[in-house]
């Protein structure tokens, strides 16, 4: 069984941990169930191992179904979501990897059970949902248990995906990060998160201004980004509605509120980011998809 699965940008600005959006763009993973072993094609080497995150998410689902263990063959296809980016690559991995144990052997899982299930691999759901069930997702987290649940995206939004050439790990976006955030800190994100789902429906751009800001992961996080002043000037430059970090980054999100932005955006780091790489990128509507 083949699946292809939607990258995404999680929190958004100041949804951290909560927010994200699935794009049009996308990895390919075949799952061929077998007698014994594992084996694992179309990936680096490194990955061809039963640390694969689809692989991991596979026996996960096993495990909660009570399933016998049985072999796997897991083919990589087509894949577009880049590594370590911040564009949801694991969650992607994982989603894949859930979705095929739940088919292949017809366990009838609910969404809420493949959102729980492949959450606890992945830590947090902010990827995790919009990947499973596309579009905008604010996701939270009651014990074991993920809720989530989906907002409109103005049709008048274009989004840009600025992709630098290097990549970040989370695990070190994240040892940044303080433990404890101040009162102060905390109301000004929850302010601006309920802003943002507002300015995201109506493609406000007032509000899209201060719904964007946030004080909880991004003033640490793009001093690890080398590139980002020059691509926030150029993104101001040219009138975007706002930018953020896409998940822990190294990737950057651009909104604009015209279909031309993303050319005039990669025309002009062309000079100033020459190695990065500008994808115009809409919404995906529908998550993880069998092909
Ligand atoms: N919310 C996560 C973070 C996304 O910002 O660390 C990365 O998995």
């Amino acid at each position: 069984m083949k699946f292809r699965i939607p990258a995404s940008s999680a929190n958004l600005g100041p949804g951290f941990d909560c927010f994200g959006i699935a794009w049009q763009c996308y990895n390919e993973i075949e799952f061929i169930p077998r007698e014994e072993g594992l084996e694992i094609s179309g990936c680096e080497e490194k990955y061809c191992n039963e640390d694969n995150l689809a692989y991991k998410a596979y026996r996960a689902v096993m495990a909660w179904a009570g399933q016998r263990e049985s072999g796997l063959e897991i083919r990589f296809g087509r894949t577009d979501i880049p590594v370590s980016r911040g564009m949801g690559s694991s969650a992607a991995l994982i989603v894949g990897g859930v979705v095929a144990a739940n088919a292949i052997h017809g366990l009838e899982l609910s969404g809420s059970e493949l959102l729980a299930i492949a959450t606890s691999v992945e830590g947090h759901p902010d990827n995790i949902a919009p990947a499973l069930f596309g579009g905008f997702t604010v996701s939270a987290m009651d014990g074991i248990a993920a809720i989530t649940t989906h907002f409109p995206i103005s049709e008048k939004l274009f989004f840009t995906l600025l992709i630098p050439d290097f990549e970040l790990s989370t695990e070190l976006a994240r040892s940044v990060l303080p433990v404890n955030v101040s009162r102060q800190d905390a109301i000004f994100n929850i302010s601006r998160s309920a802003l943002l789902i507002k300015a995201l429906e109506r493609g406000d751009r007032q509000l899209m201004r201060i719904a964007l800001e946030d004080k909880l992961h991004q003033p640490y996080r793009t001093k690890l980004i080398n590139g980002y002043d020059s691509a926030e000037a150029a993104a101001k430059k040219l009138d975007a509605m706002g930018i953020c970090i896409s998940g822990a980054g190294s990737t950057l999100l651009c909104i604009a509120d015209r279909p031309e932005f993303s050319a005039e955006m990669e025309k002009e780091l062309k000079e100033s980011l020459p190695g990065w790489k500008v994808l115009g990128v809409k919404p995906d509507l529908q998550g993880v998809k069998m092909i």
